[in-house]
Order: structure tokens, then sequence, then C-alpha cells
């Protein structure tokens, strides 16, 4: 065992006997849960930005992994630009429920427990974040011989109160064939969402539901965010269509209740710097949440300037919670306009081809609500005057260019 190991294990045994006193405190409470009605209501006032183990880590993450991606959210700057949720995804859970019906964490990959680890993240000013599903199974039950029965069907009551004792602040709720044990997906969601306002405390709850589209509309008044697309893999074929299909759902979007095209695979290795620019920039202009889905711990200097450029994340945590819309779809390539709250407005241009584009954009015809006079290039960092004429541009193949354009009334 390594120092920085032995230290790790040291800390979270001291975290374990604490957290565990504090469990014990609050079980007394849990006879008589505050009924709050809405107490995640406004949760998430703006997309939740965070990281999740699933992309990267899938069914072997253990709590070394999460408490690194913990630590890298904050020494590199990333808790400081808005990532704030630690979510450990599916097959935390051991393969069995206590004998009082409760979820309990694998021993051997979280010895420590989900009390203790998600008592660290919080100790490093994070929030932390878990998975569960409406049916008998989850999804690494179904896909990944995930062992057990892992949903929380019939024990949603119990689940919630395990996840509040806990502190979870967040939890994706993920549909995984739930309909095949004869679950309805409203029922199974509102159901959910009111186990968890019970408890008192703020949790976002992100849903996953099968089909994705159409957007059914009891979502927005149950979920902080729904996905709106299958799994994203880290290729550029997947991560295009996933816009283009979330891209039209522009008009469900809203501040607190946000269209989920999946977590960001930024940082894993499938796709080019370029694309992986693509996909930052339009997970932005679509008022996404910003859940990065790579191994934090060993990031390359190019991923971290990428998902840490304050003028992008400005646009995606916008509080005017406007998706941003294509106006322009041509075969090459594609431009999204996004209003933003003081009167801007964020510019993306895609090009979807495999050769240089060169393109050239005029003011009359991009629909703005007021003339720009500075654009705000979003990826270099230069700012320059917009005057009479088109914005012209040359964009490289996958790659796209971002702007901020500032109107005439604040210059
Ligand atoms: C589904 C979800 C993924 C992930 C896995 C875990 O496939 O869409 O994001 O949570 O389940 O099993």
């Amino acid at each position: 065992m390594t120092l920085l190991r032995l230290k790790r294990s040291i800390s979270l045994a001291i975290i374990a006997v604490i957290t565990a006193s504090l469990v014990q405190a609050c079980a007394w409470s849990e006879a008589a849960p505050a009924s709050t009605g809405s107490a995640g209501a406004r949760a998430a006032a703006t997309p939740p930005m965070g990281w999740n183990s699933w992309n990267h880590f899938g069914c072997s993450v253990t709590e070394d992994d999460v408490m690194s991606a913990a630590r890298a959210l904050v020494d590199d700057g990333l808790l400081a630009a808005g990532y704030r949720y630690v979510n450990l995804d599916d097959c935390w859970q051991a393969s069995h429920r206590t004998s009082t019906g409760e979820l309990t964490a694998d021993p051997l990959r979280f010895p420590h427990g989900i009390a203790a680890l998600s008592a660290y993240v919080h100790g490093l000013g994070l929030k932390f974040g878990l998975y569960a599903t409406p049916g008998r199974y989850t999804c690494g039950n179904l896909y990944n011989d995930y062992p057990g029965r892992l949903g929380s069907l019939g024990q949603e009551q119990t689940d919630a109160r395990t996840f509040a004792r806990w502190k979870v602040d967040y939890l994706k709720y993920d549909w995984c064939k739930a309909d095949h044990d004869g679950v309805h997906a409203q029922h199974a969601f509102t159901l959910m969402r009111g186990a968890l306002d019970d408890t008192g405390r703020a949790i976002v709850f992100s849903i996953h539901t099968v089909p994705e589209v159409p957007v059914s509309s009891w979502r927005a008044g149950t979920a902080d965010l729904w996905r709106t697309t299958r799994d994203i893999k880290d290729d550029w074929a997947s991560m295009i269509s996933i816009a283009r299909t979330n891209l039209a759902l522009a008009r469900f979007a809203g501040p607190g209740h946000w269209n989920d095209p999946d977590m960001l695979e930024v940082g894993n290795g499938g796709m080019t710097e370029p694309e992986y620019r693509t996909h930052f920039s339009l997970w932005c202009m679509m008022a996404a949440p910003l859940l990065l889905g790579n191994d934090l711990g060993h990031m390359d200097p190019a991923t971290l300037r990428l998902v840490a450029n304050r003028a992008a994340i400005a646009v995606d945590q916008d509080p005017l919670g406007s998706q941003g819309h294509v106006v322009e779809q041509g075969r090459s390539h594609s431009v999204i306009v996004k209003p933003l709250a003081d009167g801007d407005v964020a510019l993306s241009i895609t090009n979807e081809s495999a050769s240089v584009q060169a393109v050239s954009l005029v003011q009359g015809e991009l629909g703005l609500p007021n003339v720009p006079t500075r654009v705000l290039d979003i990826w270099t960092g230069e700012s320059r005057s917009w005057t009479t004429g088109p914005l012209t541009t040359t964009v490289m193949p996958h790659d796209t260019a971002m702007y901020r354009l500032s109107g005439a009334s604040r210059h």
C-alpha cells in the first residue's frame, strides 16, 4: 500500500466513524420525516454541473476513483468553475439488500460505505449523487451481468430515506426496462419524487424514461432534468446525432427543468480535440447538464482547458435558461443561437463536414433581437467589433466556433 493510499484509508476510516454516529443520530428523525412537498423543486435552477462515474469507469468504479475525481474537481479549479456534483452511477450496490431491506454498498469496491464517501465529497465542498431505478433491476443488472435485483420497486420510501440519510444531493433514476415489471412511468417517477420530498432534503431528480421522446408534459413538474436520447458513445456519430435529437426539443427546457442529452465524453479518447470542442460547445448552447465523464485524476491539459472555459460555461449556466435553437442547417454546417439574460446572444457554428468550411453570416438572417456590435470568440478569447457586413469565419472539420455577441445598448 502506498503512503497516499494509506493516508486515504485512514482519513476514510475516521470519516466512517464520524458518519456512523451522524447516521445513528439522523435515524431518530426518520420516524417522522418532514414533508415539504417540493424540497427539490428549485434544486437545479441552472443545468447541473459535475462529474459522473459511468462513462469512464462503468461497473468497475471504486471509492478511490470517486475520491480521486472529487479531489481533481477541487485541485484543477473545476469546482470554482461550477462543477459541484460528484455522481456515483450504477454498480455501487452490494448484490443483496440488508436484512432490514436497505440498499448497501458493494463491500469490496466501497469498503467504507456510501455515507463515508458522501461525507468525504461534502468535506471537499462538493455535492454527492447516486443512481437507482424504478423497476426490479438496474441497467447494470440487465446489461452488465451485475449481480442482484437492485431496483427500488416497492422500496421507494425506504430507498429515499436511505439516500437522504447518506446526504445524497442528486438522484439519477434510470428506467432500465421497468415496464417489464408492470411499472407505469409517470406513477413511478412521481412516487419517487414524493418520497424524496418527504425526506425534507433538496435532491436534484434526474430521470430517464423510455421512449425518451415525445417529452411528456408531466416531466417538467416531476423532474429537474430528463434524458432525451439513448446512451451516448465516445464517438462523433453518436454525439452529433444525440445533439440533433436534443436540439429539436428546445421548447421543453427552461429554468429548473432541463433536457438531458446524456453525460459528457470529453477527454475519454474516442474523439479528436475539435470533435470534443464541438461536443462541449453544443452542450453549452443547449443548456445541457455538464456532467464530465472522464477520468479526472488523469486529465490532459487540453481537456482541462476545454471544460474549464468560463465563457462557454457562462453560456450553459445563463440564468435565462433558454436552450439554443438552430437558425441555419446546411449540409456542411449548422448555426445555433441562444439568447442570454443580459441581452447578449451566444452563437455557434458547427462544421459537420470532413472539409474546411468558410462561413459567412449576415446579421439580418440570424433573427437577433438587437444589432450586435461586439463579438467575443469564446474559444480563442479574442474580442472584436462587428460593424457592418457579414461575420466571416473558417471552421475546421468537425470543429465548432462559438461567440458571444453583445448588443449596441451595452457598449
Ligand atoms: C443506463 C444509463 C447510463 C448508465 C447505465 C448504468 O444505460 O443510460 O447512463 O447509468 O444505465 O447501468
